[in-house]
């Protein structure tokens, strides 16, 4: 299948952002990994990492015609403020979880709540990097 893999803002600092949290690996490492697990699973990955809200929500559009099966992604801070990124998903009903390096719920209360995660086929989060394998593994059982 055909799996896109949408990072959110902030996220193209991993490696040197906030490590104590969010880990040291940088998001080349993570997209580089899972690519070549997705590959072992039969699938074919395509990422695309933006700080800019509309850009992934035109990214989210162009599912509907460039034949992406399932959605993996990690909508950073917009997972706690954006309704028009939770409307794209809606609008395009492809199949997403929503996934976090961090452990949302141990942290701020405005981290909490999460506005696409009630679309989501499931939610991962605190597992660090391994929160996108697992988030993958995940999404290959649900293909099959
Ligand atoms: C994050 C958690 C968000 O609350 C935060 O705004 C991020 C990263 C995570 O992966 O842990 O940018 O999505």
């Amino acid at each position: 299948a055909t799996i896109l893999l949408l990072n959110g803002p902030n996220l193209n600092l991993l490696g040197t952002r906030e490590p104590e949290i969010y880990g040291a690996d940088t998001l080349n490492d993570i997209v580089s990994q899972l690519s070549n697990e997705a590959e072992t699973m039969g699938h074919s990955l395509r990422h695309l990492q933006s700080n800019h809200e509309g850009v992934l929500i035109d990214r989210i559009h162009e599912t509907l015609t460039d034949g992406t099966d399932f959605i993996l992604i990690n909508p950073g801070a917009y997972t706690h403020t954006s309704v028009a990124l939770r409307d794209a998903l809606a609008g395009v009903s492809k199949p997403f979880i929503e996934l976090h390096l961090s452990n949302v719920h141990a942290r701020e209360e405005f981290r909490h709540h999460s506005y696409l995660a009630p679309l989501a086929c499931g939610v991962m989060a605190g597992f660090g990097t391994n929160s996108y394998s697992l988030a993958l593994k995940a999404a290959d059982q649900l293909l099959k």
